[in-house]
């Protein structure tokens, strides 16, 4: 572990000194190696990589395997961020036993620090044996998207005084339990604020706020590299994406045209070996 690595206890320093922590996906090793050298500090193999990645509809259809394979990519290419595993779908729904088995493969196989895990007061029982097992556990509360049937879409959560109180709720069991760090995610800012105070753990908001202790983005969207959803709360820094597709019909160009490769790009032979040919 390198001295400067940024760690669980980072998180609880973050709060504490009022430093905010920046998160963003990462779902392969040459993304991975840029967002940790530019020095992000926690990298989220998040079940986004289902949509972004591999064309899902949802991060319903994401499996274990699925995470397990992105996981160890963005491992080689890290040396200083936080890595945390999204465990998918159905992987700490249906025991116990499953969760625990199936956060302890994040770590073991897929070589992550942390696992984060949807929901709050429904898997509290789950989220408690993971901790146990000692496996760190980033909360996620608001909207969630595993539960997006049952919310019927991509709606902002807890507006209604019910679930606002549901979910500050949830926050203190889970701070309670022993979360090292909650994601909120698309609720009313005014929401978000009160949830960061009440706790001593960090928030990291997207679609939350201002007042929230960290930022999470998918890196596709602040890049512009993933035009088929683009949620309010997104900031585009760099035109990545319309970038690429320039420099590909550059390409298309110049290869059409005879223009590339050039002498410069090719590799010369001895003329005696060329004489005998
Ligand atoms: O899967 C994901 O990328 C996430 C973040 C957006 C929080 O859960």
């Amino acid at each position: 572990m390198s001295k400067d690595q940024f760690t669980v206890q980072s998180f609880k320093a973050a709060k504490t000194g009022g430093r905010r922590i920046s998160m963003l996906t990462a779902y392969d090793y040459a993304t991975a190696c840029l967002l940790d050298g530019a020095g992000t500090d926690c990298l989220l193999v998040g079940d986004s990589l289902g949509m972004v990645m591999l064309g899902y509809e949802n991060t319903l259809q994401v499996t274990m395997d699925d995470m397990i394979h992105h996981c160890k990519a963005v491992a080689r290419g890290t040396r200083r961020a936080l890595l945390i595993g999204d465990l998918p779908f159905l992987s700490y729904h249906v025991g116990v036993e499953d969760s625990v088995r199936n956060a302890g493969r994040m770590i073991q196989q897929g070589l992550m620090h942390a696992v984060k895990v949807e929901g709050g007061q429904d898997v509290i029982d789950k989220i408690r044996a993971i901790l146990k097992a000692q496996i760190p556990v980033l909360g996620h509360l608001g909207l969630t998207p595993q539960s997006i049937n049952i919310f019927g879409g991509y709606q902002t959560q807890a507006g209604e005084l019910e679930s606002a109180r549901q979910l500050i709720d949830d926050a203190l069991l889970l701070q309670d339990a022993g979360v090292f760090g909650i994601v909120l995610e698309k609720i009313p800012a005014a929401l978000a604020k009160i949830v960061t105070e009440k706790l001593d753990i960090p928030t990291i908001g997207i679609g939350a706020g201002v007042h929230c202790d960290g930022q999470v983005l998918v890196t596709h969207d602040l890049l512009g590299m993933f035009p088929q959803m683009r949620p309010k709360f997104v900031k585009t820094y760099a035109p990545v994406g319309e970038q690429i597709v320039s420099a590909i019909q550059a390409y298309i160009q110049e290869v059409s045209e005879g223009q590339f490769p050039t002498a410069a790009h090719s590799f010369a032979m001895d003329d005696s070996v060329l004489a005998k040919l």
